[in-house]
């Protein structure tokens, strides 16, 4: 789960690494539309993620929803939570949410993995944020997603 606003690298990285381990994974998308900053259009975003999964054989799936994660993931029958971990930043927020699902769903089990060495400081906001502002993100977002970026700040 999470707001893939849009998609990295890092995560199509965590998407193999799952997939070394589990049959088929979930890439889903949370929304809220009460609170959406988002750069993307949920649709946008859902057809980013098929895009970069395609040669996937269908073993990675792309989804949205509302509401809890857990409610989702019961929904789905899924059993595990993966989320990718980066640097030890990314720790304390990743322990609070990863307890509160477990309060929620204690059947629910929460896994963490590493990211690769390269997507280590990569992150959809600091992606955003290069392009924006005129930098080349080449290599860090597959390259579908490289071109609705530039499309979205071509003034
Ligand atoms: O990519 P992000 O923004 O770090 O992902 C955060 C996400 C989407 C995993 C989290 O905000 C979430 O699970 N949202 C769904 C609503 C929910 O269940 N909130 C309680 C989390 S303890």
């Amino acid at each position: 789960p999470g707001s893939f606003d849009p998609i990295t690298n890092g995560h199509v990285d965590l998407v193999k690494r799952t997939l070394r381990v589990f049959d088929k994974v979930v890439v889903a998308i949370a929304t809220n539309p009460d609170k959406d900053h988002s750069l993307f259009t949920v649709q946008e975003r859902l057809q980013m993620i098929q895009e970069a999964f395609a040669d996937f054989q269908g073993r990675a799936e792309a989804d949205s929803f509302q509401g809890l994660l857990v409610d989702y993931a019961e929904r789905k029958g899924s059993t595990v939570i993966i989320r990718g971990l980066r640097a030890v930043s990314d720790f304390e927020y990743e322990f609070q949410m990863a307890l509160m699902n477990r309060r929620l769903k204690p059947k629910l089990e929460t896994l963490f993995l590493m990211t690769g060495e390269s997507e280590f400081y990569t992150s959809s906001r600091l992606v955003k944020e290069v392009v924006s502002l005129g930098g080349d993100v080449s290599g860090l977002v597959p390259d579908n997603v490289l071109k609705k970026l530039k499309q979205k700040f071509k003034r």
